[in-house]
């Protein structure tokens, strides 16, 4: 079972990516391996809609950057995790980034009339999303989860498991939150 995890704050040891660590080593210590990236650290352009990646069964997104590396990770895990702080009632741009450019691994459907569609990558790979808000209430991180897993079903994922995180402000809160550390390293069934 190899996991790819993708924190989404800038913030390096903040609420979600201190969850996401304790997933990933939750994981591990159940038999799991894991590659992990943070949004932030990578140089990842934003989708240009140019349609290249629709052109053919094997067309590859033309921008070359670091979401090439996250391509390949995601081909060869049966994982994603994706974590991310709400920001203004959604995932923040680091993220997004990311989450876009996956556009690229959509089906291809441009074959002939009648063809099923072309899966880029592996169909069932599960998907698990960490979010972390200060306001105590659960409606905005199942609204960036909505975000994210809607386009990820699309691509052939499987969502699998979410933790939705309220009432975490500054960076260190989730250190006193036993609740929130039990469940983020119980959170991925190996
Ligand atoms: C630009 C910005 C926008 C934010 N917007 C929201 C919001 O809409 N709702 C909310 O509950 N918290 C909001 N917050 C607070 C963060 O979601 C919260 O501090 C979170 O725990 C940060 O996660 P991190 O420590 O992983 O970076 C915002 C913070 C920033 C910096």
């Amino acid at each position: 079972m190899k996991i790819v995890a993708i924190a989404g704050s800038p913030r390096k040891n903040g609420n979600s990516t201190s969850l996401m660590r304790l997933a990933v080593e939750g994981a591990q210590e159940r038999g799991a391996t894991a590659v992990v990236f943070s949004a932030k650290e990578m140089n990842v352009a934003g989708c240009l809609a140019c349609g290249s990646c629709k052109r053919a069964a094997d067309a590859v997104c033309v921008q070359n950057d670091d979401m090439h590396a996250v391509y390949a990770e995601i081909r060869d895990s049966d994982a994603l995790l994706l974590a991310s702080p709400v920001y203004f009632y959604g995932l923040t741009s680091w993220i997004k980034q990311v989450v876009d450019r996956c556009y690229a691994l959509m089906p291809f459907e441009g074959g002939p009339a009648g063809e099923q569609p072309v899966p880029r990558i592996a169909a069932g790979k599960r998907l698990y999303v960490i979010t972390t808000q200060a306001d105590d209430s659960v409606f905005y991180g199942y609204q960036v989860l909505s975000a994210i897993a809607y386009g990820m079903t699309w691509i052939g994922m499987k969502p699998a498991g979410q933790l939705i995180a309220t009432s975490l402000e500054e960076p260190d809160d989730w250190k006193g939150r036993d609740d929130l550390i039990a469940d983020a390293k119980a959170l991925i069934a190996v």
